[in-house]
């Protein structure tokens, strides 16, 4: 279950983001759902993510990819705030974006 949540939220960032990135000179209605949507989501993944590492029982013992998770976790949020912001979203700001984000899935597979 705390997997699936964490595989739904991931799959859910992915999108809200590039609607996100899509609408991002818009003040449509829908700019604001692909943004609350990417903020819930990404709240999401994080709960999930130590839910998981709970149920695994890793919380004793916690491994260097899930503290490089969290630390990539910390700069996407932050990253992802000012993306909403029509003063600082940039086509730059959502490659680097998109480029940590596929980071943090490499990390996830290949536990470093
Ligand atoms: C940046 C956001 C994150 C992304 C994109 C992400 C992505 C993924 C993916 C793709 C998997 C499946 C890997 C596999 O089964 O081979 C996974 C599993 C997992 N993730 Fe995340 N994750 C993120 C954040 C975190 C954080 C912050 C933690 C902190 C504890 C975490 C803990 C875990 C754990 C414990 C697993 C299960 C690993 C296993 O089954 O051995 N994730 N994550």
């Amino acid at each position: 279950m705390a997997k699936t949540v964490h595989f739904v939220s991931i799959l859910g960032v992915f999108i809200a983001t590039g609607y996100s990135f899509a609408l991002m000179n818009s003040e449509s209605k829908a700019k604001k759902i692909a943004d609350n949507l990417q903020a819930v989501f990404g709240i999401l993944i994080f709960v999930s993510a130590f839910w998981l590492a709970s149920v695994l029982d890793l919380n004793s013992n916690f491994p260097r990819w899930g503290k490089l998770k969290t630390v990539l976790w910390f700069l996407l949020t932050i990253l992802g705030i000012f993306s909403t912001k029509k003063k600082y979203a940039s086509r730059g700001l959502f490659a680097v974006i998109f480029i940590l984000g596929f980071l943090a899935i490499g990390i996830a597979v290949f536990k470093p």
